[in-house]
Protein backbone atom coordinates (compact mmCIF):
# COMPACT_ATOMS: atom_id res chain seq x y z
CA UNK A 1 0.00 0.00 0.00
CA UNK A 2 1.07 3.49 -0.59
CA UNK A 3 1.78 5.52 2.68
CA UNK A 4 -2.17 7.76 2.02
CA UNK A 5 -1.17 11.07 4.09
CA UNK A 6 1.94 11.69 2.06
CA UNK A 7 -0.08 10.85 -1.18
CA UNK A 8 -1.69 13.56 -2.11
CA UNK A 9 1.44 16.08 -1.16
CA UNK A 10 4.40 14.43 -3.66
CA UNK A 11 3.78 15.92 -7.15
CA UNK A 12 4.96 13.00 -8.60
CA UNK A 13 1.61 10.60 -9.67
CA UNK A 14 0.83 7.82 -7.46
CA UNK A 15 1.07 4.48 -9.71
CA UNK A 16 -2.31 3.76 -10.54
CA UNK A 17 -2.13 0.43 -9.24
CA UNK A 18 -1.13 1.76 -5.91
CA UNK A 19 -4.53 3.19 -5.04
CA UNK A 20 -7.02 0.99 -7.21
CA UNK A 21 -8.54 2.19 -10.82
CA UNK A 22 -10.44 0.79 -13.26
CA UNK A 23 -8.65 -1.56 -15.32
CA UNK A 24 -10.42 -1.34 -18.68
CA UNK A 25 -11.66 1.06 -21.06
CA UNK A 26 -14.95 -0.43 -20.74
CA UNK A 27 -14.96 -0.70 -17.11
CA UNK A 28 -14.35 3.06 -16.99
CA UNK A 29 -17.62 3.81 -19.40
CA UNK A 30 -19.78 1.39 -17.15
CA UNK A 31 -19.04 2.68 -14.01
CA UNK A 32 -18.77 6.32 -14.64
CA UNK A 33 -22.32 5.50 -16.75
CA UNK A 34 -23.05 3.64 -13.48
CA UNK A 35 -22.68 6.80 -11.83
CA UNK A 36 -24.53 8.84 -13.81
CA UNK A 37 -27.73 6.51 -14.30
CA UNK A 38 -29.38 6.09 -10.98
CA UNK A 39 -32.84 7.10 -9.96
CA UNK A 40 -32.52 10.55 -11.48
CA UNK A 41 -33.27 8.56 -14.50
CA UNK A 42 -36.24 6.48 -13.85
CA UNK A 43 -37.72 8.26 -10.56
CA UNK A 44 -36.61 11.97 -11.17
CA UNK A 45 -36.29 12.83 -14.57
CA UNK A 46 -40.04 11.22 -15.25
CA UNK A 47 -41.30 13.10 -12.21
CA UNK A 48 -39.60 16.63 -12.72
CA UNK A 49 -40.76 16.58 -16.95
CA UNK A 50 -43.86 15.66 -16.01
CA UNK A 51 -44.61 18.26 -12.98
CA UNK A 52 -42.83 20.96 -15.16
CA UNK A 53 -44.96 20.64 -18.54
CA UNK A 54 -43.07 17.96 -20.53
CA UNK A 55 -41.09 18.90 -23.80
CA UNK A 56 -40.06 22.84 -22.73
CA UNK A 57 -38.63 21.33 -20.06
CA UNK A 58 -36.83 18.74 -21.59
CA UNK A 59 -35.49 21.03 -24.04
CA UNK A 60 -33.82 23.29 -21.18
CA UNK A 61 -32.34 19.98 -19.47
CA UNK A 62 -30.78 19.40 -22.95
CA UNK A 63 -29.33 22.61 -23.26
CA UNK A 64 -28.07 22.78 -19.66
CA UNK A 65 -26.61 19.33 -20.16
CA UNK A 66 -24.78 20.30 -23.47
CA UNK A 67 -23.87 23.52 -22.41
CA UNK A 68 -23.00 23.43 -18.76
CA UNK A 69 -22.84 19.67 -17.57
CA UNK A 70 -20.35 18.10 -20.31
CA UNK A 71 -17.16 21.00 -19.92
CA UNK A 72 -17.68 20.49 -16.53
CA UNK A 73 -17.75 16.76 -16.87
CA UNK A 74 -14.59 17.22 -18.88
CA UNK A 75 -12.46 19.72 -16.30
CA UNK A 76 -14.00 17.36 -13.19
CA UNK A 77 -12.42 13.99 -14.26
CA UNK A 78 -9.19 15.97 -16.15
CA UNK A 79 -8.61 17.26 -12.32
CA UNK A 80 -9.02 13.94 -10.93
CA UNK A 81 -6.46 11.65 -13.47
CA UNK A 82 -3.91 14.34 -13.35
CA UNK A 83 -3.66 14.86 -9.77
CA UNK A 84 -4.72 10.89 -9.02
CA UNK A 85 -5.96 11.72 -5.86
CA UNK A 86 -9.74 12.14 -3.88
CA UNK A 87 -11.26 16.06 -4.56
CA UNK A 88 -9.58 17.87 -1.23
CA UNK A 89 -6.60 16.98 -2.17
CA UNK A 90 -6.74 17.09 -5.50
CA UNK A 91 -7.62 20.64 -5.66
CA UNK A 92 -4.55 21.42 -2.63
CA UNK A 93 -2.37 19.84 -5.20
CA UNK A 94 -2.89 21.57 -8.37
CA UNK A 95 -3.80 24.45 -7.21
CA UNK A 96 -1.25 27.83 -6.98
CA UNK A 97 0.58 27.55 -3.83
CA UNK A 98 -2.00 29.03 -1.05
CA UNK A 99 -4.94 29.27 -2.51
CA UNK A 100 -7.61 27.81 -1.09
CA UNK A 101 -9.43 25.40 -3.88
CA UNK A 102 -9.73 22.22 -2.19
CA UNK A 103 -12.72 23.92 0.32
CA UNK A 104 -14.20 23.38 -3.06
CA UNK A 105 -13.73 18.91 -2.08
CA UNK A 106 -15.58 20.18 1.45
CA UNK A 107 -18.29 21.49 -0.07
CA UNK A 108 -18.46 18.45 -2.46
CA UNK A 109 -18.76 16.08 0.94
CA UNK A 110 -21.18 17.71 2.69
CA UNK A 111 -23.52 17.39 -0.77
CA UNK A 112 -22.13 13.94 -0.64
CA UNK A 113 -23.76 13.15 2.55
CA UNK A 114 -26.97 15.76 1.72
CA UNK A 115 -27.69 13.56 -1.30
CA UNK A 116 -27.06 10.33 0.03
CA UNK A 117 -29.39 10.85 3.11
CA UNK A 118 -32.61 11.00 0.45
CA UNK A 119 -31.43 8.95 -2.29
CA UNK A 120 -31.15 5.67 0.35
CA UNK A 121 -34.74 6.61 1.46
CA UNK A 122 -35.60 5.93 -2.12
CA UNK A 123 -33.19 3.30 -3.19
CA UNK A 124 -35.09 2.01 0.31
CA UNK A 125 -38.44 1.94 -1.42
CA UNK A 126 -36.93 0.18 -4.58
CA UNK A 127 -35.69 -2.71 -2.66
CA UNK A 128 -38.92 -3.14 -0.80
CA UNK A 129 -40.49 -2.94 -4.04
CA UNK A 130 -38.21 -5.87 -5.53
CA UNK A 131 -39.21 -7.53 -2.33
CA UNK A 132 -42.99 -7.33 -2.55
CA UNK A 133 -42.81 -7.94 -6.43
CA UNK A 134 -41.01 -11.39 -5.70
CA UNK A 135 -44.27 -12.41 -3.44
CA UNK A 136 -46.75 -10.78 -5.85
CA UNK A 137 -48.06 -8.17 -3.44
CA UNK A 138 -47.59 -5.07 -5.68
CA UNK A 139 -49.42 -6.59 -8.79
CA UNK A 140 -52.85 -4.94 -9.50
CA UNK A 141 -53.78 -2.95 -12.31
CA UNK A 142 -56.33 -0.66 -10.26
CA UNK A 143 -54.15 2.43 -9.37
CA UNK A 144 -55.61 3.04 -6.14
CA UNK A 145 -54.31 -0.41 -4.78
CA UNK A 146 -50.82 0.58 -6.37
CA UNK A 147 -51.12 3.83 -4.54
CA UNK A 148 -52.32 2.50 -1.38
CA UNK A 149 -49.58 -0.02 -1.11
CA UNK A 150 -46.95 2.64 -1.64
CA UNK A 151 -48.47 4.91 0.63
CA UNK A 152 -48.90 2.09 3.37
CA UNK A 153 -44.99 1.76 2.62
CA UNK A 154 -43.62 5.15 3.36
CA UNK A 155 -45.98 5.73 5.58
CA UNK A 156 -44.37 3.17 8.20
CA UNK A 157 -41.24 4.74 10.15
CA UNK A 158 -39.85 1.39 11.08
CA UNK A 159 -39.85 -0.04 7.52
CA UNK A 160 -38.61 2.83 5.86
CA UNK A 161 -35.69 3.16 8.50
CA UNK A 162 -34.82 -0.66 8.63
CA UNK A 163 -34.80 -0.69 4.41
CA UNK A 164 -32.46 2.48 4.65
CA UNK A 165 -30.12 0.91 7.10
CA UNK A 166 -29.94 -2.42 4.54
CA UNK A 167 -29.18 -0.22 1.52
CA UNK A 168 -26.69 1.36 2.87
CA UNK A 169 -25.52 -1.71 4.71
CA UNK A 170 -25.51 -3.50 0.87
CA UNK A 171 -23.10 -0.46 -0.85
CA UNK A 172 -20.99 -0.31 2.41
CA UNK A 173 -20.28 -4.19 1.68
CA UNK A 174 -19.32 -3.33 -1.64
CA UNK A 175 -17.36 -0.22 -1.37
CA UNK A 176 -15.11 -2.74 1.27
CA UNK A 177 -14.52 -4.61 -2.05
CA UNK A 178 -12.54 -2.01 -3.66
CA UNK A 179 -12.33 0.48 -7.05
CA UNK A 180 -12.15 -2.90 -9.83
CA UNK A 181 -13.37 -5.85 -7.65
CA UNK A 182 -16.55 -3.76 -6.53
CA UNK A 183 -17.61 -0.82 -8.39
CA UNK A 184 -15.61 -1.78 -11.94
CA UNK A 185 -16.50 -5.54 -11.65
CA UNK A 186 -20.57 -4.59 -10.95
CA UNK A 187 -21.31 -2.12 -12.63
CA UNK A 188 -19.92 -3.67 -16.31
CA UNK A 189 -22.26 -6.58 -15.78
CA UNK A 190 -25.08 -5.01 -14.97
CA UNK A 191 -25.42 -2.08 -16.97
CA UNK A 192 -26.54 -3.74 -20.53
CA UNK A 193 -29.00 -5.87 -18.64
CA UNK A 194 -30.51 -2.16 -17.50
CA UNK A 195 -30.56 -1.19 -20.95
CA UNK A 196 -32.33 -4.32 -22.29
CA UNK A 197 -34.90 -4.11 -19.61
CA UNK A 198 -35.97 -0.83 -20.15
CA UNK A 199 -35.69 -1.18 -24.04
CA UNK A 200 -38.60 -3.94 -23.36
CA UNK A 201 -40.26 -2.21 -21.28
CA UNK A 202 -40.79 0.82 -23.28
CA UNK A 203 -41.84 -1.29 -26.83
CA UNK A 204 -44.47 -2.70 -24.87
CA UNK A 205 -45.75 0.53 -23.17
CA UNK A 206 -45.87 2.25 -26.43
CA UNK A 207 -48.28 -0.06 -27.40
CA UNK A 208 -50.94 1.37 -24.96
CA UNK A 209 -53.76 3.76 -26.41
CA UNK A 210 -52.40 6.64 -24.11
CA UNK A 211 -48.90 6.41 -26.22
CA UNK A 212 -49.59 9.27 -28.65
CA UNK A 213 -50.50 11.56 -26.08
CA UNK A 214 -47.31 10.53 -24.00
CA UNK A 215 -44.72 11.48 -26.67
CA UNK A 216 -46.86 14.66 -27.54
CA UNK A 217 -45.97 15.75 -24.29
CA UNK A 218 -42.70 14.86 -24.24
CA UNK A 219 -41.68 16.04 -27.46
CA UNK A 220 -43.97 18.81 -28.09
CA UNK A 221 -42.90 21.84 -25.78
CA UNK A 222 -45.68 24.31 -24.27
CA UNK A 223 -43.03 27.79 -24.62
CA UNK A 224 -45.41 29.12 -21.72
CA UNK A 225 -44.53 26.56 -19.02
CA UNK A 226 -41.03 27.67 -18.90
CA UNK A 227 -40.56 29.92 -15.85
CA UNK A 228 -37.09 31.06 -14.15
CA UNK A 229 -37.44 28.08 -11.66
CA UNK A 230 -38.07 25.94 -14.12
CA UNK A 231 -35.27 26.48 -15.69
CA UNK A 232 -33.04 25.99 -12.38
CA UNK A 233 -34.70 23.02 -11.84
CA UNK A 234 -33.74 21.76 -15.52
CA UNK A 235 -30.17 22.66 -15.01
CA UNK A 236 -30.47 21.26 -11.24
CA UNK A 237 -31.25 18.03 -12.93
CA UNK A 238 -28.50 17.96 -15.43
CA UNK A 239 -26.17 18.41 -12.81
CA UNK A 240 -27.15 15.35 -10.56
CA UNK A 241 -27.53 13.62 -13.56
CA UNK A 242 -24.11 14.06 -14.39
CA UNK A 243 -23.00 13.39 -10.87
CA UNK A 244 -20.93 17.11 -11.36
CA UNK A 245 -20.37 19.40 -9.15
CA UNK A 246 -19.69 17.67 -5.86
CA UNK A 247 -16.43 15.52 -6.31
CA UNK A 248 -17.67 12.77 -7.87
CA UNK A 249 -16.19 12.87 -11.39
CA UNK A 250 -13.36 14.05 -10.29
CA UNK A 251 -13.05 11.09 -7.95
CA UNK A 252 -13.83 8.85 -10.78
CA UNK A 253 -11.41 10.72 -12.55
CA UNK A 254 -8.76 9.57 -10.43
CA UNK A 255 -9.35 5.85 -11.62
CA UNK A 256 -9.49 6.26 -15.03
CA UNK A 257 -6.55 5.01 -17.02
CA UNK A 258 -3.91 7.75 -18.48
CA UNK A 259 -4.40 6.98 -22.06
CA UNK A 260 -8.11 7.28 -21.81
CA UNK A 261 -10.39 9.98 -24.14
CA UNK A 262 -11.85 11.73 -21.72
CA UNK A 263 -14.14 14.23 -23.50
CA UNK A 264 -15.00 11.22 -25.49
CA UNK A 265 -15.99 8.96 -22.12
CA UNK A 266 -17.58 12.23 -21.05
CA UNK A 267 -19.62 13.08 -24.27
CA UNK A 268 -20.43 8.48 -24.40
CA UNK A 269 -21.92 8.76 -20.64
CA UNK A 270 -23.87 11.80 -21.35
CA UNK A 271 -25.83 10.54 -24.56
CA UNK A 272 -26.09 7.15 -22.72
CA UNK A 273 -27.75 8.69 -20.09
CA UNK A 274 -30.15 10.58 -21.88
CA UNK A 275 -31.00 7.29 -23.71
CA UNK A 276 -31.91 6.11 -20.16
CA UNK A 277 -33.85 8.78 -19.15
CA UNK A 278 -35.88 8.81 -22.62
CA UNK A 279 -36.02 5.13 -22.52
CA UNK A 280 -37.72 5.63 -18.75
CA UNK A 281 -40.03 8.59 -20.13
CA UNK A 282 -41.16 6.43 -22.65
CA UNK A 283 -42.42 3.55 -20.76
CA UNK A 284 -43.96 5.48 -17.94
CA UNK A 285 -45.73 8.27 -19.58
CA UNK A 286 -47.50 5.96 -21.86
CA UNK A 287 -49.01 4.16 -18.69
CA UNK A 288 -49.80 7.43 -16.67
CA UNK A 289 -51.62 8.57 -19.52
CA UNK A 290 -53.39 5.39 -20.66
CA UNK A 291 -54.52 4.56 -16.83
CA UNK A 292 -55.90 8.13 -16.15
CA UNK A 293 -52.80 8.79 -13.79
CA UNK A 294 -52.29 12.93 -13.95
CA UNK A 295 -48.43 13.26 -15.17
CA UNK A 296 -47.33 16.00 -12.70
CA UNK A 297 -48.02 13.36 -9.77
CA UNK A 298 -44.58 14.01 -8.84
CA UNK A 299 -42.13 11.47 -7.01
CA UNK A 300 -44.19 8.83 -5.93
CA UNK A 301 -45.16 8.53 -10.04
CA UNK A 302 -42.42 4.98 -10.94
CA UNK A 303 -44.02 3.47 -7.55
CA UNK A 304 -47.42 3.59 -8.35
CA UNK A 305 -47.57 3.63 -12.67
CA UNK A 306 -45.00 0.89 -13.30
CA UNK A 307 -46.65 -1.57 -10.93
CA UNK A 308 -50.18 -1.05 -12.76
CA UNK A 309 -48.45 -1.20 -16.29
CA UNK A 310 -46.93 -4.64 -15.86
CA UNK A 311 -50.22 -5.97 -14.13
CA UNK A 312 -51.48 -5.64 -17.67
CA UNK A 313 -48.44 -7.93 -19.53
CA UNK A 314 -48.20 -11.10 -20.00
CA UNK A 315 -45.74 -12.45 -17.24
CA UNK A 316 -45.88 -9.14 -14.94
CA UNK A 317 -44.85 -10.02 -11.73
CA UNK A 318 -41.63 -11.49 -13.43
CA UNK A 319 -40.97 -8.69 -15.15
CA UNK A 320 -42.13 -5.91 -12.55
CA UNK A 321 -39.28 -7.90 -10.50
CA UNK A 322 -36.81 -7.39 -12.88
CA UNK A 323 -37.65 -4.36 -13.62
CA UNK A 324 -37.00 -2.65 -9.65
CA UNK A 325 -34.12 -4.98 -9.43
CA UNK A 326 -32.79 -3.12 -12.42
CA UNK A 327 -33.80 -0.12 -10.98
CA UNK A 328 -32.13 -0.58 -7.58
CA UNK A 329 -28.79 -1.70 -9.66
CA UNK A 330 -28.56 1.27 -11.72
CA UNK A 331 -29.22 3.18 -7.76
CA UNK A 332 -26.64 1.26 -6.56
CA UNK A 333 -23.88 2.11 -9.34
CA UNK A 334 -24.68 6.20 -8.44
CA UNK A 335 -24.81 5.33 -4.62
CA UNK A 336 -21.37 3.80 -4.66
CA UNK A 337 -20.09 6.45 -6.65
CA UNK A 338 -21.71 9.17 -4.24
CA UNK A 339 -20.17 7.50 -1.20
CA UNK A 340 -16.41 6.70 -2.94
CA UNK A 341 -16.18 10.64 -2.55
CA UNK A 342 -16.17 10.39 1.14
CA UNK A 343 -14.35 7.32 1.67
CA UNK A 344 -11.94 7.99 -0.83
CA UNK A 345 -11.26 11.23 1.05
CA UNK A 346 -11.36 9.67 4.62
CA UNK A 347 -8.57 6.44 3.00
CA UNK A 348 -6.31 9.03 1.67
CA UNK A 349 -6.25 12.45 3.18
CA UNK A 350 -6.87 11.48 6.72
CA UNK A 351 -5.16 7.57 6.46
CA UNK A 352 -7.90 5.77 7.27
CA UNK A 353 -8.72 2.26 6.11
CA UNK A 354 -10.78 1.74 3.67
CA UNK A 355 -13.41 -0.51 5.81
CA UNK A 356 -13.04 2.10 8.87
CA UNK A 357 -13.69 4.86 6.03
CA UNK A 358 -16.42 3.44 4.76
CA UNK A 359 -17.65 2.66 8.38
CA UNK A 360 -17.62 6.09 9.11
CA UNK A 361 -19.60 7.20 5.84
CA UNK A 362 -22.15 4.93 6.89
CA UNK A 363 -22.40 6.07 10.52
CA UNK A 364 -22.62 9.51 9.72
CA UNK A 365 -25.56 8.43 7.38
CA UNK A 366 -27.82 7.62 10.38
CA UNK A 367 -28.81 11.25 11.31
CA UNK A 368 -29.51 12.70 8.33
CA UNK A 369 -30.84 9.82 6.81
CA UNK A 370 -33.46 9.13 9.65
CA UNK A 371 -34.57 12.70 8.71
CA UNK A 372 -35.19 12.11 5.29
CA UNK A 373 -36.80 8.55 5.85
CA UNK A 374 -39.00 9.80 8.57
CA UNK A 375 -40.31 12.82 6.31
CA UNK A 376 -43.21 10.71 5.13
CA UNK A 377 -44.25 9.50 9.08
CA UNK A 378 -43.03 10.41 12.37
CA UNK A 379 -41.83 13.66 10.62
CA UNK A 380 -44.82 14.10 8.08
CA UNK A 381 -45.57 17.61 9.74
CA UNK A 382 -42.41 18.94 10.38
CA UNK A 383 -41.82 21.45 7.32
CA UNK A 384 -40.04 24.27 8.28
CA UNK A 385 -40.57 26.99 4.90
CA UNK A 386 -42.97 25.05 3.29
CA UNK A 387 -40.48 21.57 2.62
CA UNK A 388 -40.27 18.48 4.57
CA UNK A 389 -36.87 17.34 5.02
CA UNK A 390 -36.45 15.05 2.64
CA UNK A 391 -37.55 17.72 0.14
CA UNK A 392 -34.93 20.09 1.43
CA UNK A 393 -32.29 17.91 0.88
CA UNK A 394 -33.25 17.07 -2.32
CA UNK A 395 -33.66 20.79 -3.18
CA UNK A 396 -30.46 22.29 -1.58
CA UNK A 397 -28.15 19.42 -3.06
CA UNK A 398 -29.67 19.82 -6.65
CA UNK A 399 -30.52 23.46 -7.54
CA UNK A 400 -27.49 25.23 -4.94
CA UNK A 401 -24.91 22.91 -4.03
CA UNK A 402 -23.81 21.45 -6.84
CA UNK A 403 -24.55 24.43 -9.38
CA UNK A 404 -22.33 26.51 -6.93
CA UNK A 405 -19.75 23.46 -7.08
CA UNK A 406 -20.26 23.82 -10.84
CA UNK A 407 -19.09 27.62 -10.36
CA UNK A 408 -16.37 27.21 -8.41
CA UNK A 409 -14.88 24.01 -10.65
CA UNK A 410 -15.27 26.19 -13.75
CA UNK A 411 -13.55 28.96 -12.20
CA UNK A 412 -10.64 27.02 -10.70
CA UNK A 413 -9.91 25.34 -14.07
CA UNK A 414 -10.70 29.10 -16.25
CA UNK A 415 -8.83 31.30 -13.95
CA UNK A 416 -6.45 29.27 -11.72
CA UNK A 417 -5.26 26.40 -13.78
CA UNK A 418 -5.78 27.53 -17.14
CA UNK A 419 -5.95 25.97 -20.66
CA UNK A 420 -2.08 24.83 -21.01
CA UNK A 421 -2.85 22.91 -17.83
CA UNK A 422 -6.21 21.36 -19.04
CA UNK A 423 -4.56 20.63 -22.15
CA UNK A 424 -1.46 18.19 -20.69
CA UNK A 425 -4.41 16.92 -17.99
CA UNK A 426 -6.31 15.74 -21.12
CA UNK A 427 -3.42 14.20 -22.99
CA UNK A 428 -1.92 12.27 -20.32
CA UNK A 429 -0.33 9.61 -21.88
CA UNK A 430 -2.89 9.34 -25.35
CA UNK A 431 -2.27 10.89 -28.25
CA UNK A 432 -2.26 15.04 -28.45
CA UNK A 433 -5.88 14.47 -30.51
CA UNK A 434 -7.50 14.12 -26.64
CA UNK A 435 -6.54 17.41 -25.88
CA UNK A 436 -8.11 18.65 -28.83
CA UNK A 437 -10.74 20.66 -27.16
CA UNK A 438 -8.72 21.87 -24.12
CA UNK A 439 -8.81 25.29 -25.61
CA UNK A 440 -12.56 25.89 -26.41
CA UNK A 441 -13.82 24.25 -23.05
CA UNK A 442 -11.61 26.14 -21.17
CA UNK A 443 -12.46 29.18 -22.68
CA UNK A 444 -16.12 28.58 -21.75
CA UNK A 445 -15.50 27.55 -18.06
CA UNK A 446 -13.59 31.03 -17.77
CA UNK A 447 -15.94 33.06 -19.57
CA UNK A 448 -19.57 31.34 -20.01
CA UNK A 449 -20.20 28.76 -17.61
CA UNK A 450 -19.63 30.71 -14.34
CA UNK A 451 -22.28 33.84 -14.97
CA UNK A 452 -24.75 31.24 -16.65
CA UNK A 453 -25.18 28.96 -14.22
CA UNK A 454 -25.21 32.16 -11.30
CA UNK A 455 -27.96 33.73 -13.35
CA UNK A 456 -29.92 31.21 -13.51
CA UNK A 457 -29.81 29.73 -9.58
CA UNK A 458 -30.69 34.12 -9.23
CA UNK A 459 -33.87 33.66 -11.37
CA UNK A 460 -34.55 30.70 -10.07
CA UNK A 461 -34.63 31.41 -6.40
CA UNK A 462 -36.41 34.54 -7.34
CA UNK A 463 -33.57 37.32 -6.96
CA UNK A 464 -34.94 39.46 -9.90
CA UNK A 465 -38.67 39.46 -8.84
N1 LIG B 1 -26.34 10.70 -11.23
C1 LIG B 1 -27.04 9.97 -10.23
C2 LIG B 1 -28.48 9.70 -10.67
O1 LIG B 1 -28.94 10.24 -11.62
C3 LIG B 1 -27.06 10.69 -8.90
C4 LIG B 1 -25.76 11.21 -8.44
C5 LIG B 1 -25.60 12.54 -8.16
C6 LIG B 1 -24.67 10.35 -8.27
C7 LIG B 1 -24.40 13.07 -7.75
C8 LIG B 1 -23.44 10.86 -7.84
C9 LIG B 1 -23.31 12.21 -7.59
O2 LIG B 1 -29.18 8.99 -10.05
Amino acid sequence: MSTPRSAGRSHAPVAATARGSFTSGFGVLAATLGSAVGLGNIWKFPSLTGANGGAGFLLVYLLATLLIGLPLMVAEISIGRQARANPITALRQLAPAGQPWWLLGVAGMLAAFLILSFYSEVVAWVFAYVAKALGGQLLSSDPAVTQAAFEALIGDPVSALLWQWGVLGFIGAILLLGVAKGIEALTKKLMPLLFLLLLLLCAYSLTLPGAAQALAFLFLPEWHKISAPVVLTAMGLAFFKLSIGMGTMLTYGSYFGAQQNIPATAARVMAADLCVSLLAGMAIFPAVFSFGFAPSAGPSLVFITIPAVFAQMPAGQVLMAAFFVLTAIAATGAMLSLMEVPVATLHERWGLSRARATLLTLLALVVPGAGCALSQSTLAHFKPGGRSLFDWADFLSSNLLLPAGGIGIALFVGWAWGAQALRAALRGEGPPSHARLAGPIAWLLRWVTPPLILLVMLGGLGVFG
